[in-house]
Order: structure tokens, then sequence, then C-alpha cells
């Protein structure tokens, strides 16, 4: 399993394995009675899976105990923000048609649009500091913190999902429970943390 997860072609797989929806969504185009709302909604699908599919790495590693899993966060993670990346634009440009007027109303007006820009907005600090040049520039510490924001981002997205669906909401629901798992996960370990248990001494006085 170690020599598998560290090997050069199983990252190369999983980048061909993410780039496929894409290619998925372009396949299919022929067949769209709406392109618009579908390369939308098939857009936004992938981007929310790939967050909470970035978020999911961390657990896993110490579940399976297997921490070289952590060698594909960063890939998962630019994934997420590419499919963002590919949602924003079908709206910007099929949608909107560059009207950055229109726009403008629509992110001051609809709240599930102002969420989006919110969610997409918290990935770009991460997309970009996610080399490891700006690890060393930031500090490990200070870029794990500004890594953080990731959270307040899939929560973004989870609210972008629930405020946009007018009456099933049955999907949006299903995500934010599977980020509420991933993220109980993280205070279940914070919490257990050796560092923050009271050392023996001190809980002897
Ligand atoms: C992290 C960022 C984002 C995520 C995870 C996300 C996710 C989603 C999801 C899951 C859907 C519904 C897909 C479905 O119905 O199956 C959706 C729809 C949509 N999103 Fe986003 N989105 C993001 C950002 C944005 C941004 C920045 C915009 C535009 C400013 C946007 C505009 C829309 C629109 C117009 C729809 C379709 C609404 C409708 O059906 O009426 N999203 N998004």
């Amino acid at each position: 399993m170690r020599t598998l997860l560290l090997s050069r072609w199983t990252k190369v797989l999983l980048f061909v394995l993410c780039l496929m929806p894409a290619v998925y969504i372009a396949y299919l185009y022929p067949t769209y009675k709406d392109p618009v709302g579908d390369i939308t909604h098939r857009t936004g699908d992938w981007t929310i899976r790939f967050l909470l599919i970035t978020l999911t790495v961390t657990p896993l590693r110490g579940l399976l105990n297997q921490p070289q899993l952590v060698r594909f966060r960063r890939m998962l993670g630019l994934f997420a923000f590419f499919y963002g990346c590919l949602h924003l634009s079908t709206w910007i440009v099929l949608d909107k048609f560059f009207d950055f007027h229109e726009m403008w109303q629509d992110v001051l007006k609809r709240r599930f649009i102002t969420m989006g820009m919110l969610a997409l907005s918290l990935m770009l600090p991460l997309a970009i500091t996610s080399t490891a040049g700006w690890v060393r520039r930031l500090g490990f510490k200070r870029w794990q913190r500004l890594h953080r924001l990731i959270y307040f981002s899939a929560t973004a997205a989870v609210i972008h999902y629930y405020w946009l669906v007018k009456s099933d909401i049955r999907e949006p629901l299903m995500y934010g429970a599977i980020l509420l798992v991933l993220m109980l996960y993280r205070a279940v370990a914070w919490a257990r943390r050796p560092s923050l248990r009271p050392s023996p001494k001190a809980a002897s006085v």
C-alpha cells in the first residue's frame, strides 16, 4: 500500500481521474437540453465534491494510518478550484455574456450568488499559496492557519447550494452532513491532541 501511495504513477493516474468529470461534461454537450443550466449544475456538483474529497484526506490518513495520503491533498484541492473556475466561467460567459452590470446586480441581490462568490473567493488564496515555495515563505504554521480557510469555503459552498434549491433540499443537506462529520472528526482529533491534555504534574496540583 505504501509503495503504491508513494509511486509517481499513482499521482498521474489520480490527475487523469480528476480530469474525467470535465471530459464527461464536454462529451455530454450534444445531449444537453439546456446547455448553460446543465453545465452550471454539473460543474457546481464537482466543485463541492472535490472540496469535500479534499477535506476527507486528513481523516482518512489518520483512520487508515497512511500518512502518505497527504501527497494527494494539494492536487485534489486544486481540482476543486479548477471546477469552481469552470462553474464561474460558465456563469460569466454563457449565462451573463460578460454583462458586468447584471452580474454585479446578481451578486448584490441574489444571496446564493453572493455565497457562491464568497466560497470561490476563499479558495483563491489557497490555490495561490499551494506551492512548496509559499509554504517556505509563510512558514508552515502560518501557511497551515491560512489553509483553514477551506473550512469556511466548504461551509459557504453548502449554504450556496442550500439557498439555490427551490424545493428538494436533500442533496445540499447530504453535503452539509458530510461536511459536519468531517469537521467533527477534526474537532475530536484536536481535543485529543496530547499537547492539550494536562500533564500529570499539572493535574496533580
Ligand atoms: C466553491 C464555489 C462554489 C460551489 C462549490 C458551487 C456549487 C454549486 C452547486 C452544487 C450547484 C447546484 C448543482 C445542482 O443543482 O446539481 C450550483 C449551482 C449554481 N451556482 Fe454555484 N458553486 C460555487 C460558486 C459559484 C459562483 C462563484 C457562482 C456565480 C457567481 C455560482 C453560480 C451558480 C448558479 C447560477 C447555479 C445554478 C442555480 C440554479 O439552478 O438556479 N456558483 N453551484
